[in-house]
């Protein structure tokens, strides 16, 4: 039987789509049988993010109402062996399926796959349920900052409430310089204000957004966001990796490049 992961946040576009889409490609290249669903019916883009919107034919609401089995709706990932992907209807509502339908949908693909990611909508409406109520664990993809750590705060208190031991936390978008300057808050402080286990820090990096338009994953470099989604993958798999160390840009190289636009303004 596989792991059932929810992927959630309060604030929407914290980067639960891109962190699911990166995730998944690397847990299945380290060989896990690996299927990513897409629980934000309505709103779906897990399938831009996979590179895989022109492939898909059927969703999940196919499954539910009985013209679909498993096989019709799983998309097989083009680049990554062992990655597969369910897409969500663009108009039915979750809330709308059968109970019994809906756990059989959650109990099939957790037997067929070591990992099943559902990447939800933002904050705790009907994509959000139909993926908590039958999720193993939780990871929290969350901006250091305030807004962003205060909603993250309700989601884990509900999801706490179903009875979700395992809920971990994942800072995306991680800016030393924003650090520094108090636009973001401190790692440590955002671990202590929601009190849950830290999964990974994710850096701002302009290359997300790069291999999100190819459906394809960040290459793996120091400090960059690659390494990150890599070492994250590790620890779901249960690897012991370190958490990476962001260094702030010393005084000299933050001189030099504020020298350098100065110059080119003049
Ligand atoms: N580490 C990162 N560095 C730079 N850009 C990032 C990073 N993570 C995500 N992004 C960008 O942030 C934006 C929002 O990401 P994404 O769509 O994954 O968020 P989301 O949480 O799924 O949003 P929603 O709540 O609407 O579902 C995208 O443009 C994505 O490329
Ligand atoms: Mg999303």
């Amino acid at each position: 039987m596989g792991k059932m992961i929810i992927v959630a946040s309060g604030k929407g576009g914290t980067g639960k789509t891109t962190f699911t889409s990166q995730i998944g490609m690397w847990l299945s290249s380290l060989g896990y049988l690996t299927v990513l669903v897409d629980a934000d019916a309505g709103f779906r883009n897990l399938d831009i993010a996979l590179g895989l919107e022109s492939s898909v034919v059927y969703d999940y609401s196919d499954f539910m109402s009985g013209t679909s089995d498993l096989d019709d709706i799983l998309t097989k990932s083009h680049n990554s062996e062992n990655l597969y992907f369910i897409a969500a209807p663009q108009s039915a509502k979750t809330s709308d399926f059968d109970t019994e339908r809906v756990k059989l949908f959650w109990d099939s693909v957790k037997s067929r796959f070591d990992f099943v990611i559902a990447d939800a909508p933002a904050g705790m409406g009907d994509g959000f349920m139909f993926a908590a109520e039958f999720a193993d664990e939780a990871i929290i993809v969350s901006l250091a900052e305030t807004p962003s750590l205060r909603d993250a705060d309700r989601v884990i208190e509900n999801l706490e409430n179903k009875g979700i031991e395992t809920i971990r936390l994942v800072l995306n978008r991680v800016n030393p310089e924003q650090i520094a300057s108090r636009v973001q808050i401190n790692v440590d402080d955002c671990i202590d204000v929601l009190s849950i286990p830290i999964l990974g820090i994710v850096p701002e990096d302009i290359k997300v957004a790069e291999s999100a338009a190819k459906g394809i994953s960040v290459t793996p470099d120091i400090q960059g966001a690659g390494q990150a989604f890599l070492n994250i993958a590790r620890r779901l798999a249960g690897k012991s990796i370190p958490m990476m160390e962001f260094r702030r840009p010393s005084r000299k190289s933050i001189w030099s490049r504020m020298r350098k636009s100065l110059n080119k303004s003049q």
